[in-house]
């Protein structure tokens, strides 16, 4: 027996239901948004995620599956959905050829980070990239669309923190006042922070062991005019949308291409793993990847997480309505026709083996959980017709011919 690896697991019904019924509630949404999909690679070259996710991140440092392919490759797959959105935008020249930089993309992501509850290796976001649009408008539209989208799947109990990294100037001279600070108090950092604060003193704000003593004690950074002009904006338009949210100036996110608007959605019913969601624009990112100069905004919702938010709620009967049923070989032929026309006419059908005895199949019947037992018998079969038994209710056996099976099951469901 061959077991699955550690943080990889099989999604199995019911909760793979619940995984459908996400991706379908999101689909909605993203229409709704005038966003298309994206089918991006799960392999992309190592280099895309060093220069975009960033060389000092937790996810290139620790948790990126990077290997050397069979042709002498340095490839990985994906930890996340932008860069591979970014570099597919500017490959095909979306900039110009699209129609209005709105893309989405569903698909499994990969990080060898140390599974628990809510965390696996490998991982399905929902993603949403806005690209070329500069306005708080955008910022606020990317936030209400989330927001919408946990609703409509049914997510709720959710809060939203915002907060604005600022843009490269903003982040220069911050940048220093919070080197000279952590510096000053090396001593109290752990070793990954002082071994990569020279390089990217931000990411010791981001840092699990560090993160939440800097918070308090290191000094904030300080939005210019024009980031600061642009934050109140957005948060004046999330108003108007009746987004309720909360500002967090100890929000900074983990990734390296976040400038300006910076967001999570968290659930408290997650445990230590609250963050459902998390998202921010990166203003520079196109650019530094080779692209136009392009202002982006976009988020990720971890559709895992969604789901064990959901799986307490009852989740819709799949159960087939009508499962056929025939007392011999020769009713076979007409009972595989009656699924046939049965599925044409829109009923969830199924059967077993036509070959089995009368019992085993209708006790395959019963564990199907249909409504209906449609059973073609001898005396059936020689008039061209089948018996329908209710399997929920003690309701009476009636027969009808075959062609009108359709019509009347429809009629009983509605009654
Ligand atoms: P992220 O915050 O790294 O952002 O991931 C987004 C969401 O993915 C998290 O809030 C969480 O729900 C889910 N997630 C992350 N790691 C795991 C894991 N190991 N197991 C289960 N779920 C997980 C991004 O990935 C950015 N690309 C979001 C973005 C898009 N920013 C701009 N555009």
């Amino acid at each position: 027996m061959i077991n699955s690896l550690r943080g990889f697991r099989d999604l199995l019904p019911p909760e793979s239901d619940l995984f459908t019924r996400i991706e379908a509630a999101a689909r909605e949404v993203f229409g709704l948004y005038g966003y298309q999909e994206l089918r991006i690679p799960t392999i992309e070259k190592k280099e895309l995620f060093v220069k975009s996710t960033g060389e000092t991140t937790d996810i290139v440092e620790k948790e990126m599956y990077a290997f050397t392919d069979g042709g002498g490759r340095e490839v990985a797959l994906r930890p996340e959905g932008t860069p591979g959105a970014v570099r597919a935008y500017i490959e095909h020249n979306l900039g110009q050829t699209g129609r209005n930089g709105k893309y989405f993309y569903i698909g499994s992501m990969f990080r060898a980070e140390r599974p628990q509850a809510g965390r696996f290796r490998e991982f399905t976001q929902i993603g949403a990239e806005h690209i070329g649009n500069p306005s708080p408008a955008a910022d606020a539209e990317s936030i209400s669309m989330l927001v919408r989208l946990l609703e409509k799947a049914g997510v709720g109990g959710c809060s939203v923190v915002i907060n604005s990294l600022g843009c490269a100037e903003c982040r220069k001279t911050y940048r220093q006042i919070l080197l000279d600070h952590l510096r000053l108090n090396a001593a109290a950092l752990c070793e990954p922070c002082k071994g990569r604060i020279e390089r990217n003193p931000l990411r010791a704000l981001d840092c699990k062991i560090d993160g939440p003593a800097l918070a308090e004690k290191a000094p904030r950074l300080s939005l210019c005019p024009a980031c600061a002009a642009h934050f109140s904006r957005t948060q004046e338009l999330l108003k108007i949308s009746g987004v309720e949210f909360q500002v967090n100036p100890g929000l900074v996110r983990g990734l390296d291409y976040y400038t300006s608007t910076v967001f999570e959605v968290r659930s408290g019913a997650l445990g230590s793993q609250d963050a459902v969601c998390g998202g921010g624009r990166y203003d520079d990112l196109v650019k530094s990847m080779g692209g136009p100069a392009a202002p982006a905004i976009g988020w990720a919702v971890g559709v895992d997480r969604m789901a064990m938010l959901l799986k307490d709620q009852p989740a819709p009967d799949s159960a087939p309505k009508t499962f056929i049923v025939a007392a011999s070989k020769e009713a076979g032929d007409k009972a595989f026709a009656l699924v046939t026309s049965m599925r044409a006419a829109g009923i969830s059908s199924d059967f077993s083996n036509f070959e089995l005895s009368l019992k085993s199949q209708m006790r395959s019947a019963d564990k199907s959980g249909a409504s209906f037992a449609l059973i073609i018998g001898e005396d059936e079969l020689k008039a061209g017709a089948c018996a329908i038994k209710s399997l929920k209710a003690h309701g009476e056996q009636q027969t009808v011919p075959l062609p009108d099976a359709p019509s009347t099951i429809k009629q009983l469901l509605k009654g």
